[in-house]
């Protein structure tokens, strides 16, 4: 049944590490039922039963069994594009686990067919569906802050040895940069707008893995707001989005910042989400109060899921589209272009036409 008050019918497609999540909030959330598991591998049967969920070992075998109104795909980066051509040609809206790709081009195909076909894809950029972030963004554009001048992220963290003993982590492209850093760009976009132009250096002065460890990357805005991220998953610290927002119970939280947004008004850290201003006359010797903008918090997981139905059922506009996750994407392919070039890149999304 599809009618309105129904709960919406979606299949998970790879049910791994993440997908084992979507495939659980899919079958707990009242307003969904999960359909089916596409995951050929014995632990996603195993995922299917404990779950109570019809198992196929492909998606052409669960589109024969029956139609969801919407897919979740989860599986490993270099299956996004061909898992989200399958549903876009089966015109059933889809959420792509992030990175939208594994490349730009096939990014940019994807979304190229998928706008032609009139299906919604939504990239799983799922930290712009956390209500401190919903919050944060109603602040920066409700202009207490004045005109955002400058933004600075950390992602500073410890990956213990044992992670690298799975071989493709050492090697390039499995870094920080792309794993890591592409939620904190998505969320810097989501916050302050398209970036234009990318300067970037790496090192890998510890393992000494082909992988980068760390990495310090400066924005340009196009509003003109400039912005400095360092990335390392080899420093013991607690400032990262992981170790400071609790979204993750597997991280231990720690009440410190990851991101702080600067303008001529004001400033707000996150995830406190404190805005500090003077209190009359803006100045370094007058004194400054810091407010704390409360926001109640949900698990950006479960809203991704929520919203997805919002998208299928009443035509919403998806919060992180496929677009979205591709012009995050070629942010990502500049700052690997700027330390490869050791120049400023702007990011680029090349020309792509429908599969
Ligand atoms: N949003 C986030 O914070 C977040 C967190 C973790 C992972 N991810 C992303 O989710 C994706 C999956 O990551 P993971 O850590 O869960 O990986 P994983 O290796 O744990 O799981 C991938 C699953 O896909 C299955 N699979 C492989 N080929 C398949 C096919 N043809 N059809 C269906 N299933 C297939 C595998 O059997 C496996 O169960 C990646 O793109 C990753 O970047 C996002």
């Amino acid at each position: 049944m599809t009618g309105a008050g129904h709960p919406v019918r979606l299949a998970v497609i790879g049910a791994g590490l993440i997908g084992r999540r979507h495939a659980e909030h899919v079958a707990n959330e009242p307003g969904t039922t999960l359909t089916a598991i596409v995951d050929p591998s014995p632990a996603g049967r195993e995922e299917a039963q404990r779950l109570g969920a019809p198992w196929f070992a492909s998606f052409a075998e669960m589109l024969a069994a029956g139609r969801p109104e919407g897919v979740v795909i989860a599986t490993p980066n270099q299956l996004h594009v061909s898992g989200g051509l399958e549903a876009v040609a089966a015109g059933l809206p889809a959420i792509i686990e992030k990175p939208l790709a594994d490349d730009l081009a096939g990014a940019a195909r994807l979304v190229a067919t998928a706008e032609k076909a009139g299906v919604p894809l939504l990239t799983g950029h799922h930290r712009r569906y956390n209500p401190m972030i919903a919050r944060a963004k109603e602040i920066v554009e409700s202009g207490r802050l004045g005109r955002i001048l400058a933004l600075h992220g950390h992602f500073w963290l410890m990956k213990p040895d044992t992670y690298f003993d799975v071989p493709w982590r050492r090697e390039e492209g499995a870094g920080p940069i792309l794993l890591n850093l592409i939620h904190d760009v998505d969320l810097f976009r989501y916050l302050c707008g398209e970036i234009v132009s990318v300067q970037a250096l790496s090192s890998n002065a510890v393992r000494g893995h082909a992988v980068e460890e760390t990495a310090a990357i400066l924005l340009r805005f196009e509003s003109g707001a400039l912005g400095t991220v360092t990335v390392s998953d080899s420093i013991v610290a607690p400032w990262s989005w992981e170790l400071t927002t609790g979204e993750n119970p597997a991280y231990p939280q720690q009440d410190q910042g990851c991101y702080q947004i600067g303008g001529t008004h004001g400033a707000l850290s996150i995830p406190q989400l404190e805005v500090w201003s003077n209190r009359e006359t803006r100045g370094w010797w007058e004194p400054l109060q810091r407010e704390r903008v409360p926001f109640v918090p949900d698990d950006p997981l479960k809203v991704q899921i929520r919203h997805f139905c919002d998208v299928i059922r009443n035509g919403a506009a998806p919060i992180s589209s496929g677009r979205e996750g591709l012009a995050t994407l070629a942010v990502i392919d500049a700052v690997k272009r700027a330390i490869r070039t050791g120049e400023a890149v702007a990011p680029a999304i090349p020309a792509a036409s429908a599969a």
